[in-house]
């Protein structure tokens, strides 16, 4: 049993992360991210802010009451109304935090809040008194700390603990700080709330300027014991702290840092790659930890030194974080069991036989076209019999395709809505351009096209080329994701998935256009 204290991981990929520009989550998605963070092990999830809208209610209860293992929380402003809106949607978790927050910096006071500072106090301390009636385990954020005034915050944060906040979160809202600033910043509270000791000091870090890992491992060296991070730094702006690196940072240099996570972070790149696929924000290759490059070596001089001795160049280990061998595990002729125990290794369950047999009658389909199925495939084939299982009205019938060099490249298109089967032709600017009109020409959805991207799964021609759709209707964004070896029928499915998504009936706005 190791002596270190433990540094709390508080992800909050579901709320922060998906207040970037175009990320937007279902509830089923939600759910789905929100179980792969189970199987990390990460402390305390995020799920939303309940008060915005009954979608995001509907996705933070969904969330309280699918996770069993993991702390389940819900932000809210420092008003009545938001935290029993919390309170309710976390009802059915097993173990359940409300967030309250209150801005601090004079600006925020001043130009957003129009209070003055006693009001901000009274605001604060009335708000985790409230939260204390649902949960024994509140936390409050001082909006803007890090432009906020030392003794106004000493004075704010002691006031919380008194009142029950048992977290107290310093959050670099702008992404303003420095690391050695904000380390010191972090020791100097601690060292003067005289109620200090009673409650966790918590990081919530933005990166305008690069800085949020570098911010939030400064306070850790400086008494913080929680962080708030995102999956592949998802988030507001430039977004928040990476989770994968802050885990990793913290690990490799067990020897720097005085505290310890408990994360499976053989969970991180299945993780990360959810996340992308669900809000179609790619990985950069260069990106720490979970960027495709992360552990490649190019260079002839690395690459003899890892052959010679694999820590020459490396500090981490792949598949310690979750990269697979990319070996060939299956091929056409591997039965069902078999699809279900590489699966099971790759830590992906099924929630019933019917996702399993969706997922399987996929891979036979695959093993059809393409001789070696390698573990990134099926990850994307598991993603792709997901998205079918939904209750999805639009459904891709048939594509048929003509391109021919000096000719315009035309489309046919035959889908099912609500049960019933329509036909369109159209040309297009290319053969993907093409179909999109086609499918646009029967479902109508009068969106706008915000992304089209093609990534390769795998390496090969025959590889599967993952296509992800944004859709934006009405303030409404809608994400939608196809796999398949033809990337023209890949865009088929991701442009029909991200349709489906357009016209379902929902009262959620993008967290863009939320109260927060
Ligand atoms: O960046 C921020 O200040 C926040 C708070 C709500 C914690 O996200
Ligand atoms: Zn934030």
């Amino acid at each position: 049993m190791s002596s270190k204290e433990k540094l709390i991981i508080f992800d909050t990929t579901l709320r922060d992360g998906e207040q970037s520009p175009g990320a937007s989550m279902t509830k089923d998605e939600k759910v789905r991210i929100a179980k792969a963070l189970e199987r990390m092990k990460v402390d305390v999830i995020e799920a939303g802010f309940p008060m915005a809208s009954q979608g995001d209610f509907d996705s933070v209860k969904a969330v309280a009451d699918a996770v069993k293992d993991s702390t389940v929380c819900g932000l809210t402003r420092a008003l009545d109304k938001d935290i029993d809106r919390a309170g309710e949607a976390l009802k059915g978790a097993n173990s359940s935090r409300i967030h309250t927050f209150i801005a601090t910096s004079p600006i925020h006071m001043k130009a957003k809040l129009r209070m003055e500072p006693d009001q901000v106090v009274s605001h604060a301390v009335a708000a985790v008194k409230r939260a204390r009636r649902y949960t024994d385990n509140v936390e409050f954020s001082p909006e803007d700390a890090g432009r906020s005034e030392f003794e106004f915050l000493c004075r704010v944060l002691e006031a919380v603990i008194d009142a029950g906040a048992t977290t107290v979160n310093i959050p670099d809202t702008v992404g303003y700080s420095v690391p050695h600033q904000f380390g010191e910043t972090i020791r100097r509270l601690i060292e003067n709330i005289p109620n200090s000791d009673k409650a966790v000091f918590s990081v919530h870090c933005h990166n305008d300027l690069g800085l949020a890992v570098a911010n939030s491992l400064a306070a850790v060296m400086n008494g913080a014991r929680q962080v708030e991070c995102t999956i592949n730094g998802l988030g507001e702006r430039a977004g928040n702290a990476a989770l994968e690196e802050i885990v990793m940072a913290t690990r490799t240099r067990a020897d720097v840092f005085p505290c310890e996570v408990n994360i499976d972070a053989t969970q991180i790149v299945p993780c990360s790659r959810l996340v992308s696929g669900i809000t179609g924000f790619a990985v950069q290759p260069n990106k720490a930890i979970v960027g495709v490059n992360a552990f490649a070596h190019e260079s002839g001089i690395h690459q003899d030194g890892v052959l010679k001795h694999r820590e020459t160049y490396e500090i981490m280990r792949a598949e310690d974080v979750g990269w697979s061998a990319n070996r060939m595990v299956l091929g056409k002729h591997s039965g069902r069991n078999a699809f279900r125990t590489r699966l099971d290794e790759l830590g992906v369950n099924f929630d019933s036989e019917e996702e399993l047999n969706a997922a399987f009658s996929r891979f036979k389909e695959l093993a059809d076209k393409k001789h070696d199925i390698y573990d990134d495939d099926l990850q994307a084939l598991v993603t792709e019999a997901n998205l079918d299982s939904e209750n999805e009205r639009i459904k891709l019938v048939s594509v048929k395709v003509a391109s021919e060099t000096g000719e315009t490249p035309k489309a046919q298109i035959v889908l099912a809505v609500d049960g019933k089967e329509g036909q369109a032709t159209e040309a297009g600017a290319g053969a993907v351009d093409a179909v999109f009109k086609a499918i646009e020409s029967i479902v109508r959805t009068e969106s706008e096209l915000q992304l089209y991207s093609v990534n390769n799964i795998t390496t090969g021609t025959d590889s599967q080329g993952e296509v992800t759709v944004r859709l934006a209707r009405n303030g409404r964004i809608a994400n939608g994701q196809g796999a398949d070896t033809d990337i023209v029928i890949a865009s088929a499915r991701a442009y029909v998935h991200a349709a489906n998504k357009i016209v379902a009936p929902t009262d959620r706005a993008h967290p863009q256009n939320s109260p927060v």
